[in-house]
């Protein structure tokens, strides 16, 4: 596939002339968020919501007031304000069965930032979004009712994961303003729209993983179950009959929940058997006991990954070891259409947090910025799966406070940084990082090469269910190997994309290459019901993503759909 692509490019250079440059991966500037991009979730095919804390941002709400959340148009590159209630400081989200949008709890916002924000305690916080269908977000707000419709703990950095029936299920968090440690944790689970008669179940789990244990990294297994990992534990929890299972700890001393952030993705999932794998990478081999003021930015983050296979043979053969190029906090992955996971960003030492341990640089607890990303292959060998090559290097540090999201058409945006206590610029040659207001799109080299171009995609599929999209190949590229994928782009916050996920489907291309008849997930637990984009690769180029309803589309909790396998 490769040679294939440096041949194409090859024509193109002699058909060009020399100045044309070959397809490559680049980073590319896309304008100013308005806000810091804190916190990014893809609301629609041109939209993106960006949260940030109430505080001193520079873009403003129609009655003059700070806006602390924005809506970012991909086809403009800029940011309009949306006006919030509650401060969404260090929220999480995620998408609904129905596909409205919720941002989850929040913070108390600080009185030197009252002034310009007005904004509620938003701990509690229920924020929601559309569904929204102007290109342009035009007439669509996020709609709070703090007295009616709020959590019912106190959560700062919790987690929020879709589930098989198309609620949310909230987990764990802080009540009050902690500095580094979780000193307060909210050792519960909830979910919206709420179960158990609204009350909180309480966990033993995060019980254990406190104080390392902010913005637990959660995934829906295929079977409905809920992979759970915090500082070095993991466990499956089953929702439905409330007990959890215990898995062994990650090895060598490897944490990775905040503030010793790494980050955690689930694998691929591939018909016929959906096989369940993890993978957590990064953050920091300290002891969890390690005073605050013993820490330092400049201790080195871990450049372990750590892969799971969660069947009991998997379990049974435990955690397999790869390392990274080089250590990295705050590390992110992103499940990239073709099945490979880009990781990128993050500080090469030092901790989440800012201006609470004993030496910082500048407010920022971690130091020295990754600039370039990974390609990470998993059906390579270990060994072979990490590289570096062709990727490029950005010039823009990523760092605490930041997001990245995959997008729907198929490059990755960047945005967001800011390990101050509000919109900060350092001056030139000052120790520390500014706010980050430069939006920035990693594009793969096919975002400049003829792609497979989809048509006449139903807006909204069903499961176990066949159907047929058009598809215009590109010429000269051999369909073998091709590749449907449906996704969620996830929830980007804190070196963590809740509900990310990339199921594969099967598909049969017509004899005359310009259909293809795909058969969706059998069933609600393998893609929880919501709305995903569906992605064909073929070679090197990725088609733009599609958006479809999963499901029925109907407001959760959701009953079983499809076949069990
Ligand atoms: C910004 O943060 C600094 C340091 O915490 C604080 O003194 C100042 O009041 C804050 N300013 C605003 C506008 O929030
Ligand atoms: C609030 O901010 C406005 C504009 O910055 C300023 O004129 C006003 O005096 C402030 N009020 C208080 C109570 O700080
Ligand atoms: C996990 O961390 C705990 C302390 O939080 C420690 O007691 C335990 O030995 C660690 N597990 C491994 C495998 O290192
Ligand atoms: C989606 O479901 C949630 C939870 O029931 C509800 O609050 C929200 O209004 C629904 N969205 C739409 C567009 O109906």
């Amino acid at each position: 596939m490769l040679r294939l692509g440096s041949l194409l490019a090859l024509a193109y250079l002699f058909t060009q002339g020399t100045t044309a440059p070959a397809p490559a991966w680049q980073f590319v500037e896309k304008g100013n968020s308005g806000i810091v991009a804190l916190e990014a979730i893809v609301v629609s095919p041109s939209l993106v919501v960006f949260f940030d804390r109430a505080t001193n941002d520079p873009l403003k709400t129609a009655d003059g007031r700070t806006a602390w959340g924005a809506l970012w148009n991909l086809e403009t590159n800029q940011a309009t304000p949306l006006k919030l209630v509650s401060d969404s400081f260090c929220a999480s989200g995620s998408l609904l069965s129905n596909g409205t949008m919720v941002s989850v709890g929040g913070n108390i916002p600080a009185p030197a930032d009252l002034n310009q924000t007005a904004a509620s305690d938003g701990r509690m916080g229920l924020r929601m979004f559309g569904p929204c269908t102007d290109v342009n977000g035009v007439g669509c707000t996020i709609f709070e009712d703090l007295d009616n419709i709020h959590l019912v703990e106190t959560r700062w950095y919790p987690s929020s994961l879709r589930i098989f029936d198309g609620s949310l299920m909230v987990v764990g968090g802080v009540h009050a303003g902690v500095p580094f440690y979780n000193v307060h944790p909210v050792n519960s689970f909830e979910f919206f729209p709420s179960k158990d008669n609204g009350v909180p179940r309480q966990s033993p789990f995060l019980q254990r993983t406190a104080p390392v244990n902010l913005f637990p990294r959660v995934f829906a297994l295929p079977d409905g179950k809920i992979f759970m990992l915090a500082n070095n534990q993991s466990i499956i929890y089953d929702i439905e009959t409330n007990k959890e299972t215990i898995l062994p700890d990650l090895p060598n001393g490897q944490r990775v929940s905040n503030p010793f952030d790494g980050t955690l993705t689930m694998l691929p999932l591939s018909p016929p058997l959906y096989v369940p794998e993890v993978l957590a990478c990064g953050g920091s081999t300290k002891s969890d006991t390690t005073p605050v003021a013993d820490l330092s930015s400049q201790d080195p983050a871990t450049s372990q990954c750590a892969r799971l296979t969660l069947t009991p043979a998997g379990i049974a053969r435990g955690w397999e070891v790869e390392h990274m190029p080089q250590g990295r906090m705050m590390p992110e992955m992103i499940l990239m259409p073709n099945g490979q996971i880009l990781i990128i960003n993050g500080g090469a030492s030092g901790y989440a947090a800012l201006n609470s341990i004993g030496t910082t640089t500048g407010g920022s607890n971690a130091d020295h910025p990754v600039l370039t990303p990974i390609l990470y292959s998993p059906d390579a060998a270990v060994g072979r799966r990490m590289s570096q090559d062709g990727l490029p290097t950005s010039n823009i540090p990523r760092l605490y406070h930041s997001t990245v999201t995959l997008l729907p058409q198929g490059n990755i945006l960047l945005a967001g940084s800011n390990p101050n206590p509000n919109v900060t610029i350092i001056p030139a040659g000052q120790p520390g990082f500014s706010s980050e207001f430069r939006v920035e799109t990693l594009d793969p080299p096919f975002m400049s090469m003829a792609r497979p171009v989809l048509s006449n995609v139903p807006s909204k599929i069903l499961f176990n269910q066949r159907f047929t999209i058009d598809v215009n190949m590109p010429a000269g590229v051999s369909p073998v190997g091709l590749k449907v994928a449906l996704m969620d782009l996830g929830f980007s916050s804190h070196a963590f994309h809740s509900s990310t996920r990339l199921v594969f489907m099967d598909a049969v291309l017509s004899p005359n290459g310009r259909s293809l008849t795909i058969l969706s997930p059998p069933n609600n637990r393998v893609y929880p019901p919501g709305p995903g984009y569906i992605f064909v690769t073929v070679g090197d180029r990725t088609s733009v993503g599609a958006h479809v309803m999963v499901g029925s589309g109907a407001n959760p909790p959701v009953a079983n759909q499809g076949i069990f396998i």
